[in-house]
């Protein structure tokens, strides 16, 4: 799929004061630093829609973009956040699990993971919440740039065989995407694609 526009609508805290258009929509999820926001660049082609930082916790609301006049990116604040205080994390958790539970609209949730860890708790804990509430959900190996094609393949083994071996019957769908080298871009797209075309 070609991305001929991509354009920045709204963030907030609040989702019903998210967009009430009934267009398809795809989410970002994940740990903070994980490169959801980097991959919304990657994907539009262009690197300063969503704003990204070297540090955790740049991400703190939930922004919409509207792709080809006819579909939403959301990027969303990181979860697992260490440096934020106890209140501010619940608030966060509270608004993210809010867009989750609540928003009709939403197609498809992308659950980044940094392919050099291996399966972190608070990622298979977000997964089984998706699971519990019929949300559908892709996981995305992020960052694929820093790992040889070796350590990577190794990688994703672990961690079909961590989600195998505890709640999950198969592997959710997945990608593995370098926001530096467009690694995964053209699948994830076409993948879009086809959930729009249906
Ligand atoms: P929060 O908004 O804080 O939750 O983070 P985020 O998940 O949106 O991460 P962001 O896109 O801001 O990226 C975090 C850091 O990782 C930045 O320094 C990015 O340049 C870097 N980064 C993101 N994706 C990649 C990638 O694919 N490869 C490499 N090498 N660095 C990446
Ligand atoms: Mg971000």
């Amino acid at each position: 799929m070609k991305i001929k526009s991509a354009s920045f609508v709204i963030s907030n805290s609040d989702v019903s004061k998210c967009p009430k258009d009934r267009i398809p929509e795809y989410a970002f999820i994940g740990r903070s630093n994980v490169g959801k926001s980097s991959l919304i660049n990657m994907l539009t082609n262009q690197n300063k829609l969503a704003k990204t930082s070297g540090r955790p916790g740049k991400t703190q609301l939930i922004n919409h973009f509207k792709i080809n006049d006819s579909w939403f990116l959301v990027d969303l604040p990181g979860y697992g956040y260490a440096r934020v205080s106890k209140t501010i994390k619940k608030t966060f958790q509270g608004f993210i699990k809010k867009y989750f539970l609540q928003r009709e609209q939403l197609i498809c949730t992308f659950v980044l993971v940094d392919c050099r860890h291996e399966p972190q708790k608070v990622d298979l804990e977000f997964m089984e919440f998706l699971g519990e509430n019929g949300i559908p959900f892709c996981l995305v190996f992020t960052k694929s740039d820093k790992l040889k094609l070796s350590e990577l393949n190794r990688n994703i083994q672990q961690y079909s065989k961590k989600m195998t071996n505890t709640l999950w019957e198969e592997m959710p769908p997945y990608f593995v995407t370098s926001a530096t080298s467009s690694d995964g871009k053209e699948e994830l797209l076409k993948y879009i694609e086809e959930i729009n075309n249906r």
